[in-house]
């Protein structure tokens, strides 16, 4: 099957038999029967593929893995309960007590607080990079007990693109996976794994759901990495909870997607429900559509707000002169997401102020719906911080984030206009 990725969203992964269901049913049950108690017995030793129990695997969210799957590039996906438990199992999967990541600066911050506090706390270290610095400056921040190399596309809030080049020659050098949140990017617009990365997380709170209905997180595994050319001892040595198997003699280039599932899904337990699963897919299958709108939408809004009077300053990666246009036009030639943020003249009081005067645009703590929102980070998500933390994480008072939507862009434009006058 080669299709293209739009054909891939329509209809990619689901295909029903002669009188099954044309659109992917909800298959809303926990346990799965066989007549055989073999069969189960082989599925517990992970010798064959099939649901049992909905913590493990279950048939919807299984369409949902197969379709990112698909628009990835992958060999396998796991769907997780939300995007922390992605990131979570991203770096569980092959980081213990006394490993390091090197992973870039510019992240979510529930990323970077998973990171700095609750996984330090069982004792994995990380150095956090300045995703911009040179090759060697990233290199001299690698240790021996270095596992793998974290980063997102485009990265949250202050919208940076990676130079992948620079980071998947790091990861090759080091002999480390490159893994990326490619969650503001989007297959549709960005396939890391065509850039040198090995392991991909989603949000898929965010886009791939696109209505803001469910939270819920997704891996995929490129297939690409060797683990047995590394120390990767989870994947590699014999696991005892599974009378001795060896995941990459198992599974081969899916070995770690294997583990995930086997062992972590086990374990912790971060299932997505099998109705987030159908909405997931579904939201999948307009993808491509939503996510061309997104852009020229937020192009054309950055444009409008750059010649604002009551702005000071607008970053967009697709507006010419921004820090990120040209990694921008290598790794996001078709459209550079709908996220912007600018910098409204007034400082904190007058980004407060914002909000109150737009009746179309919504203040919310989310991103990436068909709606347009705005966050005010410093009088929000940021408020705990002081001013210079808030800097230092790249939230300026004045800032506002702009997750533009798919209403008419004229509308949107007209929202801003009045609300940025009255201010
Ligand atoms: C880039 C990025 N990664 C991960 C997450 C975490 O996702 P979730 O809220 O689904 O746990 C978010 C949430 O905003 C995000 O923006």
């Amino acid at each position: 099957m080669n299709w293209q990725p739009e054909t891939i969203c329509v209809q990619g992964s689901y295909r029903p038999k002669s009188g099954e269901a044309r659109v992917l049913p909800i298959v809303q049950s926990t346990t799965f029967y066989y007549d055989d108690p073999d069969v189960m017995a082989d599925l517990f030793d992970l010798k064959s593929d099939g649901p049992f129990y909905t913590r493990l695997g279950n048939p919807t969210s299984s369409q949902f893995e197969g379709k990112i799957n698909l628009l990835e590039g992958g060999v396998g996906a796991l769907a997780v309960s939300s995007g922390q438990s992605a990131s979570l199992f991203a770096i569980l999967n092959i980081c213990q007590s006394g490993d390091h990541v090197l992973a870039s600066g510019k992240l979510y911050g529930g990323t970077f607080n998973l990171f700095n506090v609750s996984l330090r706390r069982l004792g994995i270290e990380f150095s956090f990079i300045d995703p911009d610095a040179d090759l060697n400056t990233i290199m001299a921040e690698a240790r021996p007990n270095t596992r793998l190399i974290f980063a997102e596309t485009l990265a949250n809030p202050v919208l940076s693109v990676l130079d992948f080049e620079k980071f998947s020659a790091a990861a090759e050098q080091l002999g480390v996976p490159l893994m990326i949140d490619n969650t503001l990017a989007t297959p549709c617009l960005c396939r890391p794994i065509d850039h040198g990365a090995h392991i991909i997380i989603h949000s898929a709170t965010k886009y791939i759901d696109g209505h803001a209905t469910s939270v819920g997180g997704v891996l995929i595994d490129s297939g690409l990495f060797d683990w047995t050319k590394g120390h990767y001892p989870e994947l590699t040595e014999p696991d005892d909870s599974y009378h001795g198997l060896r995941f990459t003699e198992a599974f081969g280039p899916a070995a770690f997607i294997a583990r995930a599932r086997a062992c972590l899904l086990r374990d912790y337990g971060c299932t997505p429900s099998p109705f987030n699963s159908f909405l997931f897919h579904l939201g999948l299958e307009t993808l491509h559509l939503r996510m061309e709108r997104h852009s020229t939408n937020a192009l054309k809004l950055a444009e409008f707000l750059n010649d604002h009077p009551a702005v000071d300053w607008v970053r967009y990666p697709g507006l010419p002169g921004d820090p990120a246009y040209v990694l921008a036009k290598k790794y996001l030639p078709n459209g550079q997401s709908g996220i912007l943020s600018f910098g409204i003249k007034g400082g904190a009081a007058a980004g407060r102020d914002l909000a109150r005067h737009l009746e179309l645009v919504a203040s919310v703590i989310h991103l990436g719906d068909l709606r347009t929102s705005i966050l005010h980070p410093a009088s929000t998500t940021h408020r705990q911080l002081t001013e210079t933390q808030q800097i230092e994480c790249g939230i300026s008072p004045e800032m506002i984030r702009v997750s533009t939507g798919l209403e008419h862009i004229d509308d949107i434009i007209n929202d801003f206009d009045k609300a940025l006058r009255s201010v």
